[in-house]
């Protein structure tokens, strides 16, 4: 089957309105932070063209803000304040290099947003606080929702001077809009409050004034949302309603889709692995068969296959795919090739986009160093192309390995496990974590396909490195298991989360896993061991047992589990030493010790760097040695990756 035989949904060309895209597959809208006091960058420019270059049939940019009084977060592109023009412009040119159409997406948040930045009041349906940013707003009268829907047609005026070709109104999951549709935020008892038709109105009203705004050279998309998942929300019923009352209006060319609320239930909106891919095509699929209009299918689509099934199945007329090309650019060019397995499969980590944006950072990716730095000149081939030896087939090493092939050099990657992945291998075998072990597969098929020497059960000391006569080493060793002070090694019954995952160690009866990473391993190994039958706690110095899922969006589904699992969780405690069955804890707000009895002890504490092969190479002299990844300092896996990207640059 040759490549546009088996993706032949993928690749039909569609109409929208006055726009006609080449293929189904659309970069749909995602914040970046990479907009500069409210002004769209260079930085906008070169990830949007990459997306455009690698084949996106539509993008679709971040929201722009329509009024003064929407600003939420810092780092949002203003598109009230004409001096965005001339930045719009530089993005659409550098889209449209590649055939590319390109939307922007304008938006006010409502009341999903606070005066912080802004220092004016939050404008929304009605006085009700957002959970998340907990700030009364203003409810708006009738010459405020005038002022909303101008601003409205002036940024969308902006935007055709600035070359988009079309427009989306996000009226999803944080939208002024959203609060109006939404019967659980709405409570107005004029004429925008009630029945759906009323709160439907302002809508209705906005897609008017946009269009006359536009005129009928731009397309116009509304993204709606088929569930907001909370306490009397809009539901898919009320979403079908809205869907037929703007077609019904006659000026809208498609409809997007989303799920969830961009506070209370987020968690479903960037949905992390813990959610099935496609989770979210119950909404399109609804939709497409109330309305005429075509429907854009959004969440975890992460490869093409699942891409052109949506289609195939039809639940969807576009396929939304975002966190898959932010990890990989080319993923629509690799699927049209026919190379579908060369696409570097996002994880659904959310360590680095979703993740880095709770975080004010600019959008990165885990696995993807160029993610985020698009606007910077990748190293070129290498001037003089040499004999690399990588040792440590981990993310780390293995990155190093692909970057310096790729660059031309001859690379030989040794690792001591019969398998390459190191730790990342082995955190993807706990319940839930599966996906994780793509960024094994992703790295070991980009390595061969680079041209990698992969040689595996290799004990690299000092001199089976130097035998290989290498022009320059990467020691990429990773890192070991460290004991905290307070549970010296001689004490039995205390094992370290690597030792239960890599079955040295079988923990049974009462089991205290020691938190003080913050992250999944110590949720994931209390996963695993209550699945066995264990009675777990997890105690944590911490306000939160895995402080850190919060930001990638897995704390509620690690609440639900563990309350399933029976799993207890303790807060604020210091362990301070182990008594005869119990670990003696300080509970540091009060300065009381309290003992929690156990039959083991799970540590999910600081390892400690492997670096005794660089330090001994370094040491020996007479090769060029480079080390990266937790060798230097154990980190998570994004920064193993961008140091073995970052080492191979240099070779
Ligand atoms: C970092 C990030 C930021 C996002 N910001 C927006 C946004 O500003 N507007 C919007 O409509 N959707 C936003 N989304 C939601 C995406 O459009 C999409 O619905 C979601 O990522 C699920 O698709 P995926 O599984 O293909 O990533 C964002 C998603 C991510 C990952
Ligand atoms: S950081 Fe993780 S979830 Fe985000 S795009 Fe990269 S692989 Fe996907």
């Amino acid at each position: 089957m040759t490549a546009s035989t088996r993706y032949r949904h993928l690749f039909t060309p569609l109409r929208l309105g006055p726009v006609v895209v080449r293929n189904r597959i659309v970069f749909s809208a995602h914040l970046t932070n990479y907009a500069e006091d409210g002004l769209p960058t260079g930085q906008h420019a070169a990830y949007y063209e990459a997306r455009a270059r690698g084949g996106a049939g539509l993008i679709i940019t971040e929201e722009h803000s329509t009024h003064p009084t929407d600003w939420p977060y810092e780092k949002l592109i203003h598109g009230f304040a004409p001096v965005v023009i001339p930045g719009y412009r530089r993005i659409t040119e550098a889209v449209h290099r590649h055939r590319t159409p390109i939307f922007a997406q304008i938006n006010h948040n409502g009341g999903q947003g606070s005066s912080m930045y802004s220092r004016l009041p939050v404008w929304a349906a009605s006085a009700v606080a957002d959970p998340l940013f907990r700030e009364v707003p203003k409810e708006v009268d009738r010459r405020e929702i005038a002022e909303i829907v101008a601003g409205y047609a002036t940024v969308a005026a902006h935007c055709k001077e600035g070359g988009f070709d079309g427009i989306e109104l996000q009226c999803s999951h944080s939208s002024i809009v959203r609060g109006f549709l939404s019967p659980a935020v709405n409570m107005r008892s004029d004429e925008y409050g009630g029945g759906l038709p009323n709160r439907a109105r302002l809508l209705l009203d906005l897609v008017a004034a946009v269009r006359e705004a536009i005129g009928g050279d731009l397309a116009l998309g509304v993204r709606l949302c088929g569930d907001e998942l909370i306490e009397g929300g809009t539901t898919i019923v009320d979403a079908i309603e809205v869907a037929r009352l703007v077609e019904a209006q006659g000026l809208t060319d498609y409809i997007n889709t989303s799920i969830g609320v961009a506070t209370q239930s987020l968690f479903m909106i960037e949905a992390s692995m813990a959610v099935p891919p496609g989770y979210a095509r119950f909404i399109p699929s609804a939709l497409r068969k109330a309305v005429d209009l075509p429907v854009i299918g959004v969440g975890r689509f992460k490869d093409p296959r699942q891409a052109d099934r949506a289609l195939v199945e039809g639940h969807c007329d576009l396929v939304g795919v975002v966190r898959g090309q932010i990890a990989d650019a080319d993923f629509a060019a690799k699927a049209r090739a026919g190379m579908a397995d060369d696409v570097r499969l996002c994880l659904s980590c959310n360590q680095e986009c979703v993740g880095r944006m709770g975080l004010n950072r600019w959008l990165g990716c885990i696995e993807n160093p160029r993610t985020g730095h698009e606007a910077l000149l990748p190293a070129g081939p290498a001037m003089r192309p040499r004999k690399v030896v990588v040792v440590g087939g981990g993310p780390a090493g293995m990155q190093a390995a692909t970057t310096a092939a790729r660059r031309g050099h001859q690379v030989v990657l040794l690792e001591r496990e019969a398998q390459t992945g190191g730790q990342a291998r082995v955190a993807a075998t706990v319940p839930s974590r599966a996906e994780f072990g793509d960024i094994v597969r992703n790295l070991l098929h980009e390595c061969r396909r680079s041209g990698v020497e992969i040689r595996t059960g290799v004990t690299a000391d000092v001199d089976a490195v130097l035998a290989e006569r290498a022009d320059a080493v990467v020691v990429a060793t990773g890192a070991e298991p460290a004991r905290p002070a307070w549970a010296p090694a001689a004490a039995g019954h205390v094992v370290d989360v690597r030792d239960v995952l890599e079955t040295r160690a079988a923990p049974s009866g009462r089991v205290v896993v020691v938190d003080e990473l913050g992250f999944h391993q110590a949720t994931s190994v209390a996963e695993l061991l209550a699945d066995r039958g264990c009675r777990v706690t997890v105690v944590t110095p911490g306000m939160v047992v895995g402080q850190d899922l919060g930001i990638t969006l897995d704390m509620e589904h690690w609440e639900v589990k563990a309350a399933a699992k029976g799993i207890g969780q303790k807060t604020d405690l210091v362990p301070m030493g182990l008594g005869h069955g119990t670990v003696q804890l300080l509970h540091h707000p009060t300065g009381v010790m309290v003992e929690e009895p156990c039959d083991w002890v799970v540590l999910a504490v600081p390892p400690r760097p492997l670096e005794q092969l660089y330090l001994d190479l370094v040491a020996q002299g007479g090769i060029e040695v480079h080390r990266a990844g937790d060798c230097i300092a154990p980190r998570r896996a994004h920064a193993a990756i961008i140091e073995g990207h970052r080492v191979a640059e240099l070779l």
